[in-house]
């Protein structure tokens, strides 16, 4: 703690912060005409504060914030444990990780081993699978909901099958009870890939759960895009403490000891275990008990997440309110485009506002997009569309490295017909009308 001194001058740093944030970093007022962007940070003081709070203590790797926000955020998810990461990537290549690990003996997924997934999202979903040597099995997608098609499942599964992982695509979340069904029934793993879902619920049998914890892991990406930010950040939460004792493990290095960085023998046992073939007390803090990474955060990164988090439910309504916006201006178009609908059981925290542009509509998707940006409105495509058509899975081999359970028809529909605009926390009514408007006069109506 600081003594008095240093806590008097640390206040006068940060009231000036303060007054610095309140001066410089207002928010524009939107004025007819500006860019309208699909995503962006929304912070104010706080997270100024917060942020040279942290840089004050000059802790930089990870520390008190740090604790505090894997704290905060477990109690949000009501989740036991969570663990924070320098990103959403590396939330989801721990998570994968972690079920390779041998302590989860038979269940742990091997090499060649082969994981149910989807085509149409991000790239960092798929690839710790293919790093590591497992096989993505690729089934296609639904729509509207760009969602993982649940009746393909099945067709997917064989003797090999140990995991399914999935992302809730823009916040909507997929069939998590068929899912969660056929992972129990076959006995898999479930990865939620919860990156662009934070605050999304979906109602399961026993109640309303938040996306991300109703499978075995799930996993946040705190870019500024995304639902809270940090910069660059991600968390992977589990309720299970052997997969957190893994990911905690493949975090940090690998090691075996769970003693917080920079602080020694909080375990008692520094000098006393016997491990591996290891003498005899072989200082237990550089034991390894996986070929692990470095994947945690720095103290100031996780500082803007603690006062971002407290942002989080207001955020997610402001989410849900500006996509019935949308929703509603755009219905008149439903004849000639495919408007999202909220998923069954579910309550969105939507990331974006997703269109696919029907067949019946005379106006293509690069086109509409292209109208879009020429006005100033940004626009994105389902990331990788089809991540199988993208120049990194050229080198790998179907039937070998991945395979493929059922024609790619709709994730292809969704790579040539789909796009989304924003629906973040920033944007005023304005913004949306804008949107709305701008989407009409380009297909002409
Ligand atoms: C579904 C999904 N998963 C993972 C990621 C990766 O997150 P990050 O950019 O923090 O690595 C993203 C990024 O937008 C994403 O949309």
């Amino acid at each position: 703690m600081p003594n008095t001194g240093e806590a008097l001058v640390r206040e006068q740093i940060l009231a000036l912060v303060r007054e610095y944030a309140d001066t410089y970093h207002t928010k524009k007022i939107y004025q007819s005409g500006d860019r309208i962007p699909y995503a962006g940070r929304v912070y104010d003081s706080e997270e100024l504060c917060a942020l040279v709070d942290a840089s004050l203590d000059f802790w930089l790797t990870a520390g008190r914030y740090a604790d505090q926000f894997e704290k905060e955020f477990a109690q949000y998810l009501n989740v036991p444990y969570c663990s924070l990461v320098n990103s959403g990537s590396s939330a989801n290549l721990l998570a994968f990780s972690a079920l390779t690990s041998p302590l989860l003996g038979e269940r742990r997924i091997q090499r060649g081993d082969e994981v149910i997934t989807v085509a149409a999202g991000f790239p960092t979903t798929v690839a710790p699978m293919v790093q590591y040597g497992a096989v993505p099995v690729f089934v296609d997608m639904s729509l509207p909901s760009c969602n993982v098609d649940v009746s393909q499942m099945e067709n997917a599964y064989s003797s090999k099958t140990k995991a399914v992982m999935l992302a809730h695509t823009l916040g909507n979340p997929f069939n998590l009870s068929a899912v969660k069904a056929f992972c129990k029934q076959h006995g898999l793993w479930l990865i939620e890939d919860n990156c662009d879902a934070l605050g999304s619920m979906y109602r399961m049998a026993s109640g309303l759960q938040m996306t991300g914890t109703v499978g075995d892991i799930g996993t946040s990406s705190f870019y500024p895009a995304h639902h809270i930010t940090m910069g660059e950040g991600g968390a992977v939460y589990t309720k299970d403490p052997l997969l957190h004792k893994i990911i905690r493990s493949l975090r940090d290095w690998g090691r075996e000891c769970v003693c917080p960085g920079g602080q020694d023998n909080t375990c008692g046992h520094r000098f006393t275990g016997q491990f591996g073939t290891l003498p005899q007390g072989y200082d237990h803090k550089y034991v390894y008990s996986h070929l692990g990474f470095n994947l945690k955060a720095t103290d100031m990164q996780a500082a803007i997440g603690v006062a971002q988090l407290k942002k989080l439910p207001l955020f997610t309504q402001q989410r849900r309110r500006n996509w019935s916006v949308l929703r509603d201006a755009l219905d008149d178009l439903s004849d000639i485009l495919l408007l999202p609908e909220e998923s069954e059981n579910a309550q969105a925290s939507w990331f974006g506002f997703l269109i696919t542009v029907r067949p019946e509509c005379h106006v293509s998707r690069n086109d509409i997009v292209s109208a879009l940006e020429t006005a100033g409105v940004q626009t994105r495509p389902l990331f990788a569309g089809n991540l199988l058509r993208h120049p990194c899975f050229l080198a790998l081999e179907q039937g070998k490295d991945y395979r493929i359970a059922a024609p790619l028809t709709v994730t292809d529909q969704i790579l040539l017909n789909s796009f989304w605009v924003g629906v973040y926390p920033g944007m005023c009514e304005a913004m949306l009308r804008e949107i709305a408007a701008q989407i009409h006069r380009a297909v002409g109506r």
